[in-house]
């Protein structure tokens, strides 16, 4: 009989897809099956995430929990960024936790499943030949990996720290990948790293061959069956103008770009190492919409950065009502260990942060109406990608909005017109015609 295997994913898209790949090499080689039964698992996996101290502190409450409601016999392990920072400390703190995998050695799960507090969480660990069997939770979309790590030092960030340097996986094992993925259904393709537009400085020894971001969307748009390609997430500064322009004329790149702000102040960029300025970032999103009519823009932003002054938080506004994002991410500033900013004096308090994360949020909930009110009417290209409860079908527009329509299986994995109805601040209501 198999065993069953419950796992619980926080963080970003990055931890969706090993999650992925630990159900994979886990049913594949120790047979194992999902289960959203927490108290029938024999298995329970957390892959966490470290990117803010939140999520950290909810770890160890949520491991006692599990512990308390698991069958007898059953194994914790615990993976992802917060177990390459922690390692052996999780366990200390909680002997209940079986074994630890950190975010760059998803490749070794089946080597630490068995192994009674077994710690892997090397990060100068070389995954890029990824060699992992095939799972899938969507057939109808697909997400893969192109890098792995991160070359940046963000000075707020602990993903260097978490997930190693940066490779690049070669242009090869990613169109395979991309074939496999269409074969199987997925019109759809999501590529994934922690900064895409990197992509091709650096490959693992013995790989020729480097193509760099440009280069590698000719490739994948290439493969045929596939209609759409999408990427998370790319970096400001290495948005040069053959990429825009390649993101403009090619057909099958959805116009759809996640650009991370983090702040509209030049100051405290320049204190955050991200090697761009307010003036690029504008001219940036300015060319983008330019060049590709009806594109959306989403951003990340962190409020609160050690420094940030009331003029900070102003150009931060600023950029705001200019650029006008279909979608934010916003978030407190959080120190981490590790970061050059946890040890920069001047920490904004507490409570002028919040004051400023809810004035961000609220402009931005206006535009964001707006935004989302000017497409009732409009007839849209909608890929159904999956059910949802009350006979609903639940698919993207091209600019990654999600539209939900009266509907049944036969609309998955395929593009239909949809009429516009009705608009919610998040979600397009409409019909199919
Ligand atoms: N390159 C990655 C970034 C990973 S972190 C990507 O583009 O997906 C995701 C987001 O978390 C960052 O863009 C940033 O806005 C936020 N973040 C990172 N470190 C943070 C910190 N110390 N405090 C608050 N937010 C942070
Ligand atoms: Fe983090 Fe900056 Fe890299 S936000 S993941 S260090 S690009």
């Amino acid at each position: 009989m198999r065993k069953k295997l419950y796992i619980e994913t926080l963080g970003c898209a990055m931890n969706v897809r090993d999650s992925e790949h630990i159900v994979a090499e886990l049913r594949e080689r120790e047979s194992y099956e999902l289960t959203e039964s927490l108290e029938e698992a024999d298995l329970i996996i957390i892959n966490t995430c470290s990117v803010r101290e939140k999520p950290v502190a909810k770890l160890f409450s949520e491991i006692g929990v599990f512990q308390k409601k698991r069958k007898e016999g059953a194994r914790i392990g615990v993976t992802g960024c917060t177990a390459s920072h922690l390692g052996e400390e999780i366990i200390k703190r909680a002997p209940a936790v079986d074994f630890v995998l950190g975010a760059r050695n998803v490749s070794k799960i089946s080597s630490v499943v068995n192994r009674r507090h077994a710690v892997e969480i090397a990060t100068d660990h070389d995954e890029t030949l990824y060699d992992f069997s095939e799972y899938r939770s969507n057939p109808y979309k697909a997400l893969i990996n192109i890098s792995i790590g991160c070359d940046k030092r963000c000075t707020f960030c602990i993903v260097p720290v978490t997930r190693g340097e940066e490779l690049s996986i070669p242009s090869e094992i990613i169109v395979a990948e991309v074939r496999r993925a269409v074969a199987s259904g997925a019109k759809e393709v999501t590529l994934l790293g922690q900064n895409v537009n990197n992509y091709g400085r650096r490959f693992s020894s013995g790989v020729s061959g480097a193509k760099n971001f440009t280069e590698l969307l000719r490739e994948v748009s290439k493969v045929e069956g596939l209609y759409r390609i999408r990427f998370t997430s790319p970096h400001p500064l290495h948005m040069d103008d053959e990429f825009l322009e390649e993101f403009a004329k090619n057909p099958k790149i959805a116009p759809q770009i996640h650009v991370p702000l983090q702040s509209g102040s030049s100051r405290i960029l320049k204190r955050m190492k991200r090697g761009y300025s307010k003036e690029w970032f504008l001219d940036r999103c300015e060319k983008i919409r330019k060049m590709v009519p009806g594109v959306s823009i989403s951003t990340d932003i962190i409020v609160g950065f050690p420094g940030e002054s009331e003029e900070d938080f102003e150009e931060t506004m600023d950029v705001l009502e200019r650029v006008r994002f279909d979608q934010l991410f916003s978030f407190k500033y959080s120190p981490r260990p590790h970061t050059a900013a946890a040890q920069y004096e001047e920490q904004v308090d507490s409570q002028t942060a919040s004051a400023r994360l809810s004035r961000l949020q609220a402009r931005h909930r206006e535009i964001q109406e707006e935004l989302m009110k000017s497409r009732a009417g409009a007839v849209e290209e909608v890929y159904f990608e999956e059910l949802r409860s009350g006979g609903k079908a639940a698919g993207r527009t091209a600019d990654g909005k999600l539209v939900l329509v009266e509907g049944s299986e036969e609309l998955l994995g395929t593009l239909r017109d949809v009429e516009i109805e009705r608009a919610t601040l998040t979600t397009l209501l409409g019909r199919i015609v």
